[in-house]
């Protein structure tokens, strides 16, 4: 029998789908979604164990509402979306993308946790997914350092006012998912051998680099109110 249940927002790619594998191994009921009902019907197809998928916009209240309805109970909530929107040099970046920044990351992440309340265990977790852009002060990461930062507020604050349900947030460093898919191959290639000469343990991350240290964070009854920074250590180096 399963032990918890996790819903997984933004669990149909990247660090989100990662975690939902984890989870699964790890005998937790998962329920992943996101918006693309075709990517969730593929990786229901493609992972055993107790999953279920919900698609549906965490930008759209009314769909957000009417899927928690319907997903019932939950232990932990994991919040894995997010956008690209923010990034860029300073010098041009156009304020209409920073805004879509936090429309994209910061509004759709805190509607969700908002929405999943009446339906978390007192004694469950929410884990948010910032970036170490946030802390780590990278050129061309302004708007995406402050879309961060907002999220790893939100986080302090709601482990005290949530109490005693847990809150923390876990800050990724450069990590391949088809996050990057915007950027042409060659370019991201050359982007991540870059990253991983600066970053102290020589590589970028892989989604499940990060999805371990969700899986701690829900798994720790101990910890609440901290960002778990996994970046390799790139936001020491620069
Ligand atoms: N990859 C990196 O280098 C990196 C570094 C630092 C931080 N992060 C952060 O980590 C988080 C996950 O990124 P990732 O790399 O795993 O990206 P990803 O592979 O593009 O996955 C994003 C996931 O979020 C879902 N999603 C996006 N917008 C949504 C919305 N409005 N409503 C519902 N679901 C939505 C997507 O589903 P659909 O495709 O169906 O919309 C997908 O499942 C993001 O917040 C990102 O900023 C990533």
């Amino acid at each position: 029998m399963s032990l918890q249940h996790v819903v997984v927002v933004g669990g149909s790619s990247g660090i989100g789908l990662a975690t939902v594998k984890l989870l699964l191994e790890q005998g937790f009921a998962v329920t992943a979604t996101g918006r693309n009902e075709e990517k969730l019907a593929q990786v229901k197809a493609s992972l055993g164990g107790d999953l279920r998928t919900m698609a549906f916009d965490a930008m759209d209240a009314g769909a957000t509402a009417a899927a928690f309805a319907g997903i019932g109970s939950i232990d932990h909530l994991v919040l894995a979306l997010g956008s690209g929107h923010g990034a860029g040099p300073f010098a041009t970046l156009a304020m209409s993308d920073l805004l879509a920044g936090f429309q994209t990351k910061v509004i759709p992440q805190a509607a969700v946790a908002q929405a999943a309340l009446p339906f978390l265990a007192s004694e469950g977790s929410i884990t948010f997914v910032s970036a170490v852009s946030a802390q780590a002060a990278l050129p061309g990461t302004a708007g995406l350092a402050a879309v961060n930062a907002a999220i790893e507020a939100i986080v302090r604050v709601l482990a005290v006012e949530l109490k005693p349900r847990r809150c923390n947030g876990v800050s990724p460093g450069v990590v391949d998912t088809p996050w990057w898919d915007a950027v042409p191959q060659q370019q991201r290639a050359a982007l991540f051998e870059d990253f991983a000469g600066r970053t102290p343990v020589g590589r970028v991350g892989q989604p499940q680099d990060v999805a371990k240290a969700i899986s701690f964070l829900i798994g720790n009854s101990f910890m609440s109110g901290h960002i778990v920074t996994c970046d390799g250590g790139l936001s020491l180096a620069g």
